[in-house]
């Protein structure tokens, strides 16, 4: 419900008025929206954050001398007007307008600033097409005029009142932590910021507050939060920006479950409190490995079923090549069913699905269906009656389904060396399993299983502790280094890193170990929104994880000393997480891209149209700051 908000311009907002109101006298203010000139009447939409109302300037209560100005009013002009709140006469009134039972018959008018002709159109009715981006973020303060990024910048401060407040009624503290910083190790590259007293030496903007509110737990705040401006020199996406928001938490004294009861509470706080819409708690929890096996992927969309199943001994045994030729290689046979979708799906569906794996990376899709008559499809005459029967029990296939498979490396699959037919690191990681991640989300797009009105959260845990670095051939933190490994894999860990870091095979073998973590994710609808651990507290752990990611003690000391003396002096077990708030309000708001819930954000390019950066700077600056610029654009 909006305010009525009056200021010494105006008694009320124009966006509130109703029937209530008639009779009364008002001062509005605001843009001229549009002008309809009817001869002897002249109407004005006026536009305010409220709404719009509508002005009626007619002979019988206009002086002439405001009907000339009215008549003189172009798009966009700022004005004052005084009148009278009439209901509309019966036929007039404008069910789709929230103050259109109404119309103010102005007596006096003001112009307060004229407005040139926008480049862009303000009032843009729902559904028509918008100028393209570029101009829109250009024109940016003429963009959020406009009644949609009006409603999501409302919303996105509507989003973040929720979460002060729940997250206040839960004991957490907001705490400021500081932009200009040292490295943060969340592994994107950082942002520097040339320090003018010292020359040559640098701070860096946070890639996110985590070492302070690490730091915030050994002070003893046990409870923080932040609405946390973040910021990461990354190649930008749709669902990535350079600055963002994260909602961004940490607690002591807790295991995964505290993390997760909070972090689940404020995603159906939020989800209440936007959509009305009551989120089913706790969220299932799945671990990373359940994740992969039964989806393929570390965000799965929960919204529907299409589960995978591994039929790779089974399928051997057809007369078939490709299913043959996976013996002793490491390659699986992977697939899944989908209900109805043999009788559902035209030839040309089941033609694309080639398509849609092949552009995922793998060398295609298998496929077979029942019908009436038995299976059908590319492997189905490999089978012969015995082993349809078997394939039949395995996957349930009734009369109308269908079978989905792709043949390849998944990554969860045993490892086999390339030295006994195994294949390098990046043909295993890549292809198969993202083949088929691909499949099962294009067939619950095709089928409609994936609606925007369901909501499937799930916390994915236990992360793989170490990634590989396929390019630099080492092993890094796969979250960051102060993630807690999973108790029951410690062990593994020390034996690897006892007299120091892992050399070569055995940083490899240390890797295939695959150490599981205490980090997990929050997901939703197959969306990453959030990601968190429980870190480690105990210096001993943690220098064991600096030496198995190849750190040496000196190393680790320059670099991350100032925490790990911190953690000499009594730290508590502690542990996190940070939701990307901006994904959150695009999500809130039906939105395509961070843009549409930013105000003023930056370009795919790394650009900001309207104020023009990043921009070169004056020489005199230059050397202020001790810098010179070895090679510019154009140079
Ligand atoms: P992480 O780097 O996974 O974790 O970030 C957490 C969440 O922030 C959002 N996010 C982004 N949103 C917009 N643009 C970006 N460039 C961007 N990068 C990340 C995502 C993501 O899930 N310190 C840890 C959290 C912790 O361990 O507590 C961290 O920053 O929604």
């Amino acid at each position: 419900m909006s305010q009525s908000l009056p200021t010494m311009f105006r008694s009320t907002q124009g966006g509130t008025l109703g029937l209530e109101d008639a009779g009364t006298d008002v001062r509005l203010v605001g843009w001229a929206h549009r002008r309809r000139d009817l001869g002897g009447l002249i109407f004005v939409d006026l536009r305010d954050r409220s709404g719009k109302v509508q002005l009626s300037f007619g002979p019988d209560w206009t002086p002439p001398a405001v009907l000339l100005a009215a008549r003189a009013l172009s798009q966009e002009d700022v004005i004052q007007v005084q009148g009278l709140v009439e209901p509309r006469p019966a036929g007039n009134v404008n069910p789709e307008m929230a103050t259109g039972q109404v119309e103010v018959h102005v007596v006096a008018l003001e112009l307060l600033s004229k407005s040139q002709t926008p480049p862009i159109p303000v009032a843009v009715s729902p559904g028509d097409e918008l100028p393209a981006e570029d101009l829109r973020l250009r024109y940016r303060y003429l963009d959020l005029r406009r009644e949609e990024m009006q409603r999501n910048l409302a919303l996105r401060h509507k989003g973040a009142q929720v979460v002060r407040n729940y997250l206040s009624e839960q004991g957490f503290l907001e705490i400021e932590t500081p932009l200009l910083t040292r490295r943060t190790p969340e592994g994107a590259r950082d942002f520097l910021v040339p320090s003018r007293v010292h020359p040559g030496e640098f701070y860096a903007l946070p890639q996110s507050p985590q070492i302070y509110k690490q730091l915030l737990m050994i002070s003893g705040y046990d409870r923080y939060f932040q609405i946390a401006r973040c910021l990461r020199d990354e190649d930008l996406r749709q669902d990535r920006q350079l600055e963002f928001t994260q909602i961004d938490a940490e607690m002591a004294f807790i295991a995964e479950e505290d993390v997760f009861r909070v972090g689940e509470g404020l995603m159906a706080a939020l989800w209440k409190a936007v959509l009305d819409v009551e989120l089913t708690l706790p969220f299932p929890r799945l671990t990373f490995r359940e994740s992969m096996e039964r989806y393929g992927t570390d965000k799965p969309d929960l919204r529907f079923g299409l589960e995978f199943q591994d039929l790779t001994e089974l399928l051997q045994q057809a007369d078939f090549r490709i299913f043959q030729d996976t013996t002793g290689t490491g390659r699986r046979i992977r697939g899944f069913r989908v209900p109805g979708g043999g009788a559902q799906l035209s030839r040309k569906d089941l033609d694309q699905l080639t398509e849609v794996a092949k552009a995922a990376g793998a060398a295609g899709a298998l496929w077979v269906r029942r019908g009436p008559e038995g299976l059908a499809g590319t492997f189905a005459k490999g089978l012969d009656e015995g082993l349809t029967q078997r394939f039949l029990e395995r996957t349930g296939l009734e009369v109308g389904d269908l079978f989905v498979a792709v043949v390849g490396y998944y990554r969860l699959a045993p490892l086999v060396p390339e030295s006994q037919g195994g294949v390098s690191d990046a043909a295993r990681l890549g292809g198969a399993e993202a083949a088929l991640d691909a499949l099962r989300r294009h067939l619950g797009d095709r089928l409609g299983l994936r609606p925007a009105s369901r909501h499937a959260w799930a916390w994915i845990t236990e992360f793989p502790l170490f990634d590989w670095d396929v390019e630099a051939n080492r092993l890094v933190a796969a979250h960051h280094p102060f993630t807690m490994p999973l108790p029951a894999d410690v062990p593994t860990l020390v034996r690897f890193t006892e007299s120091g870091p892992p050399e070569g095979a055995a940083a490899r073998e240390l890797y295939d170990a695959g150490l599981r973590s205490r980090a997990y994710d929050a997901v939703y609808n197959g969306m990453e929104m959030a990601s968190g651990s429980i870190r480690i507290h105990d210096q001993a752990l943690q220098r064991h994880i600096f030496r198995a990611i190849g750190m040496s003690e000196e190393e680790a000391e320059q670099k991350f000393g100032w925490l790990l003396e911190a953690f000499r002096f009594g730290a508590p077990p502690h542990g996190g997480f940070a939701f990307g708030f901006d994904r959150l309000i695009m999500l809130l708001v039906g939105g395509q891209s961070l843009r549409d819930v930013i105000a003023f954000p930056k370009t795919t390019t790394a650009r900001a149209l309207f104020e023009g950066a990043p921009a070169p700077v004056e020489a005199q600056l230059l050397r202020d700051l001790h810098i010179a610029v070895a090679a510019a654009k154009g140079s």
